[in-house]
């Protein structure tokens, strides 16, 4: 049976999602489905602004970082008035399906849709902060880990050619996966992530950090890189550099990557999860499949319910952790 789908990427963009976008567009051609673009997530629904989809549409963005149909955050969904009116477009324009590709806040809102719309609601995992649980990998994850590798070598250069202390913020909200997954990948001297720190060892942390800064800077002579998530230091990381740089008396450098983490030409890991979520999610909806989130598991496509995927029960791998905190016994020796 013919039918019209809905597409919109909402909330922080990821790169990845109009790899996602495009992927959703031809699968639903192959299925003979009608496709309309939500334009700036879900205030395009309230505010009835959307576009016809063609293959056209999407040729020669699968490469492109950011998103074809923009990307918002959405306060109207976070009450009921918003949400009806958000329904009322869809059954205006006779929409069968709505596709959100996002992270779990776009996933409470097609939640909140359910509550009033008996059409299939499927949800895309795109999120650098790769904290949706039910598939290993979130679609933007992979580069933002890639952009942030490249950060930091560059700032190693720099820190290595001056003896200098640099602490750097990556993104994630409150998950540690970019965080930890660069700093293993760069090599830094500390990783500072929810996994490892809590407001109890604070002080101590402070204590040891800058114990180790004073001999990396005055015995050896090295440069020494904090690799930190950002929304984990109490009091900001700029202040933890402040504070760093008072305990040792040594310039401790914060810098705080922001969004140059969810910018970018998508690395192929990201170009080819989303190709293969996109088609997955169309699929999905052919067999009838809704209120699900779209995932990936040791290289399966699966179906979550989206409640269960905005748990925030995904760790970062505990082998990540332990190969990071046996490089740093070695270090010590
Ligand atoms: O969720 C993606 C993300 O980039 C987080 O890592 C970050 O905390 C947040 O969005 C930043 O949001 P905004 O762009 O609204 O400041």
């Amino acid at each position: 049976m013919k039918k019209k789908i809905a597409v919109l990427t909402s909330g922080g963009d990821a790169p990845g999602m109009n790899a996602a976008i495009r992927a959703c567009v031809l699968a639903c051609e192959h299925f003979e489905f009608e496709v309309l673009g939500i334009y700036h997530g879900y205030n395009g629904l309230i505010n009835q602004e959307f576009t016809p989809l063609t293959p056209t549409s999407v040729r020669n963005i699968i490469h492109k970082g950011g998103t074809l149909l923009k990307s918002a955050r959405c306060p109207a969904m976070l009450n009921e008035q918003g949400v009806k009116q958000a329904v009322s477009t869809l059954l205006k324009e006779d929409i069968d399906a709505l596709v959100v590709i996002g992270g779990d806040g776009s996933f409470n809102g097609l939640l909140a849709i359910k509550e009033h719309w008996h059409g299939n609601v499927i949800g895309i995992p795109g999120t650098i902060d790769n904290d949706l649980d039910g598939t290993d990998n979130t679609i933007g994850f992979a580069t933002a880990v890639n952009t942030g590798i490249e950060a930091i070598d560059k700032i190693r250069d720099t820190a290595d050619a001056f003896e200098r202390v640099f602490i750097v913020e990556l993104m994630g909200r409150h998950s540690g996966h970019i965080t930890f997954n660069v700093g293993v990948a760069c090599g830094v001297e500390k990783i500072l992530s929810f996994e490892n720190f809590s407001e109890q060892v604070q002080q101590q942390c402070l204590t040891e950090i800058s114990k180790e800064i004073i001999i990396a800077k005055q015995q050896r002579h090295q440069s020494y890189i904090i690799a930190i998530a950002e929304n984990l230091w109490p009091e900001g990381t700029t202040k933890f550099a402040e504070q760093l740089s008072v305990v040792t008396n040594i310039d401790c450098t914060p810098c705080i990557l922001g969004h140059i983490q969810r910018g970018g030409n998508p690395v192929a890991r990201d170009r080819i999860l989303a190709t293969k979520m996109g088609v997955a999610a169309i699929q999905a909806i052919a067999n009838g499949g809704t209120g699900i989130m779209i995932g990936e598991n040791h290289e399966q496509m699966v179906s979550i319910p989206l409640i269960d995927a905005i748990q925030h029960n995904k760790q970062v791998s505990p082998t990540l952790i332990n190969a990071q905190n046996n490089l740093l016994a070695l270090n010590a020796n």
